[in-house]
């Protein structure tokens, strides 16, 4: 292979990698809950292992994750420092703004955020996943 072609070829080869990286990436899914009365459901068989996004309407998504035990945590997406959407990383959720991270029931692991995210009351009856949703209606994460 003669040099120029190594020069033209390696940057092809490295965006090709990347786009291999990024479509072998499994992205968070976003759930649309079903509302019965007052509470937000989502079928449990539509949660994967890393969790999801469940849209409320609100301006960000709850966070929504089984733990080991199958104990159900649900957490507003909106990060208590000055209210970027975290993101699943592993076992955590980080905020990709100025770094803060947080356990999946929302404790602050890392700051600069204080406080732990907002947490809503979540049960499995049946198949789903249950919100309580009712007291705060749908604008939790909106920092209101
Ligand atoms: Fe999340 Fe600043 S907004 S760390």
């Amino acid at each position: 292979m003669l040099r120029r072609d190594f020069v033209i070829r390696l940057p092809l080869a490295a965006g090709w990698l990347s786009t291999a990286g990024l479509s072998g990436c499994v992205s968070t899914p976003y759930l649309s809950p079903i509302t019965a009365a007052g509470d937000l459901r989502v079928p449990l068989g539509a949660i994967p292992v890393g969790g999801a996004f469940v849209r409320t309407g609100g301006a960000q998504p709850l966070f929504v994750s089984l733990d080991a035990a199958g104990d159900p945590h649900a957490v507003s997406s909106r990060c208590t420092h000055r209210g970027c959407q975290v993101e699943p990383a592993g076992e955590r959720l980080v905020c990709p703004c100025h770094g803060s991270a947080f356990d999946r029931s929302g404790r602050v692991l890392e700051g600069p955020a204080e406080d732990p995210l907002e947490r809503v009351p979540a049960r499995i009856e049946g198949d789903d996943l249950v919100l309580d949703v009712a007291e705060r209606g749908r604008d939790i994460g909106s920092g209101r």
